[in-house]
């Protein structure tokens, strides 16, 4: 769980650490993951000075979390924090600790499908219809919006697919599976339609958008 960013649009905080309604979002990030019990342990990739001295709520969800330090960019924390988990897994799954409302279903769907040998990808269709635009602003052309998917995490994968997806190259990005795509590996990866509340905790806005998601959902589960 690459959790080691500076949280630059959200004007310099650690989006991690951030409360949403009550609860740290890496917390909540976290939570659906724990609640599964084929996930023997979770490595979570902080700053080098939260690396050190983690929060106390953090150590107190017991010996499956672990902490390392991450790295400069997504791709050096997540490529750390793999090199933290134990050798034998069937499935590594990353999710980024930004996504605090992921639940529990598209977390076990991801892991089900990855344990068939796919990769898995959350997401959701794309509601807008997207353009190619040129760094001088002028659309190059329009894709077909019905096979245009927004990519989130989790996404899972057989674990030898994504360590070996991560040995081969020192690219980086923002998206696991695009390193598999490329790589030719031959592994099918599928989408999970998450919906659009599985948002990333990016913008200001993000936060209230969040935080009334959270409010309807616990409506819900009250009513
Ligand atoms: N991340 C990380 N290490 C980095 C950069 C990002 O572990 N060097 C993590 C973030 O903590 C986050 C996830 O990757 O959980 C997705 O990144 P993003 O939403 O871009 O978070 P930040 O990089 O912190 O935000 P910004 O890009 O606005 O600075
Ligand atoms: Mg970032």
């Amino acid at each position: 769980m690459p959790a080691a960013g500076s949280g630059e649009r959200m004007g310099g905080v650690r989006k991690p650490f951030l409360e949403l309604a009550g609860e740290p979002v890496l917390l909540r990030a976290l939570r659906p993951f724990l609640d599964d019990p084929r996930v023997v342990g979770v490595v979570v990739a902080l700053s080098a000075d939260q690396a050190a001295t983690p929060p106390d709520w953090l150590r107190a969800l017991g010996p499956r979390v672990v902490v390392a330090p991450g790295g400069a960019t997504r791709s050096q924390s997540v490529r750390a924090a793999i090199a933290a988990l134990p050798a034998e897994l069937d499935v590594i799954a990353v999710h980024d600790a930004a996504r605090p409302l992921v639940t529990s279903e598209v977390v076990a769907s991801c892991i089900d499908l990855a344990l068939e040998g796919f990769g898995a990808v959350a997401g959701c269709p794309a509601v807008d219809t997207l353009k190619r635009v040129g760094t001088d602003g002028a659309v190059i052309e329009t894709p077909d919006r019905a096979s245009l998917w927004h990519a989130q995490t989790p996404q899972a994968f057989p674990a030898h697919v994504l360590r070996s997806a991560y040995a081969d190259t020192t690219e980086e990005g923002t998206d696991d599976a695009a390193l598999i795509e490329r790589a030719a590996s031959g592994t099918v990866i599928l989408m999970v339609d998450a919906g659009p509340f599985n948002l990333k905790v990016t913008r200001p806005l993000d936060v209230t958008l969040a935080e009334a998601i959270l409010r309807s959902r616990e409506a819900r589960e009250d009513g």
